[in-house]
């Protein structure tokens, strides 16, 4: 008896399924130069300024703070309502919302992996979390907090008495050990491990072909690593990459220098997936419309920086690119919230 249909069907959806999985064994392996992969390698310390070393106390009394709506004049908010661990440490808000919810400026940005910061705010206003921490409690429109009072109020609180004597020793609760405690808790504040991570350390299954490929266009002719470099993806400097909006940004402390108008701080690319809408003005929705704006080259003005041009990308290549940035997100870490003192 010959061949049925059936088995006619299945011997050629075999020879097609088997032509198929062979294929990734016969493709080339995509091999990336380590000189590349080096520069992308996570620390294994984190670094805490001698002026605040680290101590266990001040981790966990800033943690107490950082979670604590009391910090603000109304009691409404604290520095986690707008930087949300379940949101990447931001709030998924095109802009933040303040006190009596009064609109910001700017886009929340996440506080992770501040500890290897060197400037803050997207104008980089602050030159440490110390200084920076200061600035939300007492603006007016964020947490509208006056600082006499507040040490008043913790002073009130038991909890917070014997916490900030273990914490600071013969200090007490002063705005300095109040930022301080807050300061190193969020050095605590890390971008979990993500595949990405597992791949530089040699894991060659952990990322797909196409992501590496798309590493090697992030480095290479897309340009990216210009300004998002090394393993936190930011050089901690300020550009203009021509979006459309008035704010002078880094402009304003610097106002004779073309180049800083409208620059704003590259953001690192850590746990992308949980920080939509992008950039300063949350204009950005999707990674997509991301990578779409570069494409473009941004608007042409004085101020552009000289890094970016229009790209040209093959459709292969911005797949690769967009597969790359999602290995950049880790799992989400669980934040068990604190019992905060009375
Ligand atoms: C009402 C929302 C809101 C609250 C509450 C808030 N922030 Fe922010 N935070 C923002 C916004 C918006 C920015 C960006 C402002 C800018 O750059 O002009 C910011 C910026 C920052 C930055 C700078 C990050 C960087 O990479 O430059 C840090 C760190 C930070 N906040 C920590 C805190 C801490 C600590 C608290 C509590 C004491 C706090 N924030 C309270 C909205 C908030
Ligand atoms: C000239 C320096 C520069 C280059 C080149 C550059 N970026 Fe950026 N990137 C920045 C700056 C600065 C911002 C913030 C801009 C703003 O908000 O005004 C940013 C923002 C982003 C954001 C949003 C992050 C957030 O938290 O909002 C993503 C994602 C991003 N860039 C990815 C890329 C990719 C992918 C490339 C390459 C195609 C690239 N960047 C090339 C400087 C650069």
């Amino acid at each position: 008896m010959g061949p049925t249909k059936a088995t006619i069907f299945a011997l050629a959806a075999a020879a097609f399924f088997a032509a198929v999985t062979v294929h990734p064994a016969i493709a080339e392996d995509v091999t990336v130069p380590q000189e590349m992969k080096d520069a992308y390698q996570r620390p294994d310390h984190i670094p805490f300024p001698e002026e605040n070393p680290y101590s266990p106390q001040k981790v966990a009394l800033g943690k107490l703070l950082y979670f604590d709506t009391r910090l603000s004049g109304s009691n409404m908010l604290a520095c986690s309502s707008c930087h949300n661990p379940g949101y990447g440490w931001q709030d998924g808000l095109p802009k933040g919302v303040g006190h009596e919810m009064a609109e910001l400026p700017r886009r929340t940005p996440t506080i992770l992996n501040g500890a290897w910061g060197s400037i803050f705010f997207w104008d980089g206003r602050a030159g440490t979390l110390e200084e920076q921490a200061l600035g939300p409690i007492t603006a007016e429109k964020e947490m509208n907090q006056d600082l006499d009072q507040l040490v008043d109020e913790l002073e009130a609180i038991q909890g917070y008495r014997a916490r900030f004597g273990e914490a600071f020793p013969g200090q007490g609760i002063t705005p300095d050990t109040i930022v301080q405690a807050i300061a190193t808790y969020e050095r605590t504040v890390i971008a979990s491990r993500a595949p990405f991570d597992d791949w530089i350390d040699g894991d060659e299954e952990a990322i797909p072909d196409s992501a590496k490929r798309g590493f090697v266009v992030f480095n290479t002719k897309a340009r990216c690593n210009l300004c998002h470099s090394g393993w936190n993806f930011s050089d901690d400097s300020f550009h203009d990459i021509g979006l459309a909006d008035e704010d002078p940004g880094r402009g304003k402390f610097l106002p004779d220098i073309p180049t800083m108008q409208h620059a704003f701080k590259t953001p690192g690319l850590r746990d992308l997936a949980r920080r939509a809408p992008f950039m300063h003005d949350g204009s950005l929705l999707t990674l997509d419309e991301v990578v779409t704006h570069y494409e473009s080259g941004g608007i042409q003005r004085p101020s552009l920086s000289p890094e970016m041009q229009p790209l040209r990308l093959t459709a292969a290549e911005r797949d690769d690119l967009m597969a790359f940035l999602g290995t950049l997100t880790g799992d989400l870490a669980p934040v068990v919230l604190p019992v905060l003192p009375r």
